[in-house]
């Protein structure tokens, strides 16, 4: 009954998309049924790629906020839509532009980074953006006189530091899904299962990617898994990233880490949201423009550095 329903929404969908040349772009902790009917489904730095090279006029963006309105900010003429407009991410709303614009005052010397995981407004406060595939390509390009300002996942930015040698100037911010990944959770499982791999995502706290075996962006775990010889994978992230990785190794048995990595914000995004996203061409991103070209000059220079692999 409910595998109709999905179908028949799935189709409908479908057919709109075609009439309205959209595209549907899709994150890796979509919901399964989002993810399968996407066009495009990726992390955050495949998803920015896609969205600047385009050719539909409307690009229906399955994630959270900051996602859509990267997307609208590299192609400004396009009708950029996010299905559901309260899908927002906590952790970019963890620093303003006027909190970057304070830090800057108190450090004018230093460049300043931020994860694409922020607003578009502190973007344009910012020299490069970077997401967790390439920040420490980002940081490993910029001039070694220079102090980093990073913000504001703390997390990524500790790792970005211990993999660069870099001295960073962190701000306190942080993903509220990926801290509720414990500690104990990767033990818990590694007791039951010794010989599993585990995959953290660097979002994560300290002591849950001490226990890792390998920090990934979602589209790099996908990589990892792939070129892998093992069977069993424990996965440190949002628990959506479990579907990506079964499909592209059907033989092998992923385990989420612990219950609670799950984004409520990703997870509002549904097929009656996205029907209706492209019948009303609801929710439209508008970012002003002053802000937007600011915001592209550090994205762009993030698009040009290649991701990590
Ligand atoms: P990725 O860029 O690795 O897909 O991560 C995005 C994100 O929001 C992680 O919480
Ligand atoms: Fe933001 Fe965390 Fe959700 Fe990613 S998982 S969108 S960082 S709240």
């Amino acid at each position: 009954m409910e595998g109709t329903r999905a179908q028949r929404l799935m189709n409908e969908i479908r057919e709109l998309k075609a009439k309205r040349n959209a595209v549907l772009l899709a994150h890796n902790y979509q919901p399964a049924p989002i993810q399968d009917l996407a066009d495009f489904c990726g992390d955050s730095l495949g998803l920015s790629i896609e969205a600047a090279k385009t050719e539909a006029e409307v690009i229906v963006f399955c994630g959270v906020r900051f996602m859509a309105e990267t997307a609208k900010i590299l192609s400004p003429d396009k009708t950029v839509l996010l299905p559901d407009r309260w899908a927002g991410c906590p952790m970019a709303d963890m620093i303003t532009a006027e909190q970057l614009r304070d830090l800057k005052q108190k450090h004018p010397e230093a460049l300043v980074v931020c994860y694409v995981n922020s607003t578009a407004d502190v973007k344009a406060e910012s020299d490069y953006c970077c997401t967790s595939a390439n920040a420490v390509d980002v940081v490993r390009s910029l001039p070694m006189d220079r102090p980093i300002l990073f913000v504001p996942d703390q997390h990524l930015g500790r790792f970005v530091a211990q993999q660069t040698g870099r001295d960073l100037i962190l701000w306190p911010g942080y993903c509220p899904t990926h801290v509720l990944i414990g500690e104990d959770d990767i033990r818990r499982a590694k007791e039951q299962y010794p010989e599993a791999v585990v995959i953290a995502h660097p979002e994560c706290s300290e002591p849950v990617k001490d226990l890792a075996d390998a920090l990934l962006s979602t589209g790099q775990m996908l990589g990892f898994v792939r070129k892998s010889p093992a069977r069993r994978f424990i996965v440190a992230t949002e628990v959506g990233m479990l579907h990506p990785l079964q499909k592209v190794r059907p033989d092998a048995e992923f385990l989420p880490a612990g219950s609670r990595g799950i984004c409520p914000n990703m997870k509002k995004i549904t097929l009656e949201k996205v029907l209706a996203s492209l019948t009303d061409l609801q929710f439209p991103i508008e970012v002003p423009e002053d802000i937007r070209r600011q915001a592209e000059r550090s994205l762009q220079r993030m698009v040009e550095i290649l991701p990590e692999k």
